[in-house]
């Protein structure tokens, strides 16, 4: 049996009209266009290529764009004003703030600073807060992701063992809390579990996020189950100085093995600015509601 492969790409867009729409309906209806704000703070290529696609991809669904770029330079109090300025801007219903930040700047007390109710990352104390203890919250956009794409395959994960690989705060840990809150039973796995592939035999739904390539082999997988790769490794090609994306899943063993399997690239990655999309309109909905109330 070869395993369905989860057409990230594809979902993600359908997901990128479906905002589209709830824009459109949200400026017919009340005359408010979502605006999504993007701070980047020095000229780090990724977070550059990164920002750059945000922008694109959240004009194309009809929302407003705002880019503020700092100089590598810039001070704790010139990034924190910034913020400040954003909470209060009327046409910004979303913030995000570029991850990594230069050393001088405290990242936590600048995502401290992000009003929680245009937190679009999730990564505030609050939102992390509410969604462990289930109230309806912005929730971070790769693991939302996740959970979208395990639910194309089977639409209730509810009873489901689900391991989850890795325990950062970006993916691991709130991935897991989206879980339990979908009703599966979850597990954390990380570098100090004992017999990592006898746990993850266990699972009907893995969620590999761990950053090492080629990590998890097919003889780990039960067969049948659903696997969602996080990994994004840029390892040597067999041809002579190219590189490669792979993931954490050691894809051509998986695809042998697994119900169903994201591929890297084409699988999760393209649902994280799908999902800041979703985040960004969620906020203008809610933010526009409190106002009426
Ligand atoms: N850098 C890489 N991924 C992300 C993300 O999802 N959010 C933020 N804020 N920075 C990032």
């Amino acid at each position: 049996m070869t395993a369905e492969i989860i057409d990230g790409k594809a979902i993600a867009q359908a997901l990128r009209h479906e905002v589209a729409r709830r824009v459109q309906a949200l400026q017919a209806a009340r005359g408010v266009t979502p605006g999504l704000a993007v701070v980047l703070v020095g000229e780090d290529p990724a977070s550059e290529v990164y920002v750059r696609n945000k922008g694109a991809q959240t004009r194309e669904a009809g929302m407003a764009s705002f880019e503020h770029k700092l100089p590598a330079t810039a001070t704790q109090a010139e990034v924190l004003a910034i913020v400040a300025r954003l909470n209060t801007d009327a046409n910004v219903h979303g913030i995000l703030v570029q991850l990594p930040l230069p050393p001088q700047i405290d990242a936590a007390a600048v995502l401290r600073a992000i009003d929680p109710d245009k937190d679009v990352d999730g990564f505030h104390p609050i939102n992390v807060g509410r969604l462990v203890i289930g109230e309806p919250c912005l929730t971070p956009c790769t693991p939302t992701g996740c959970v979208l794409l395990a639910k194309t395959v089977t639409p209730k994960l509810a009873g489901l063992e689900a391991v989850v690989i890795g325990r950062s705060t970006i993916v691991g840990k709130p991935v897991a809390q989206l879980l339990l809150r979908e009703d599966c039973t979850v597990t954390i796995a990380h570098s100090r579990t004992r017999d990592l592939p006898a746990v993850v035999r266990r699972a009907d739904l893995i969620i590999a996020a761990a950053g090492r390539p080629l990590m998890v082999r097919g003889n780990w997988i039960k067969p049948g189950a659903i696997v969602i790769d996080v990994g994004i490794n840029r390892v040597a090609a067999d041809v002579a100085g190219k590189t490669r994306l792979v993931g954490d899943v050691a894809y051509d063993e998986a695809l042998q093995v697994a119900g169903a399997i994201t591929p890297v690239p084409g699988g999760v990655g393209p649902m994280t600015i799908a999902c800041l999309l979703k985040n960004t309109v969620d906020a203008a909905e809610r933010i526009r509601q409190s106002l009426a109330n």
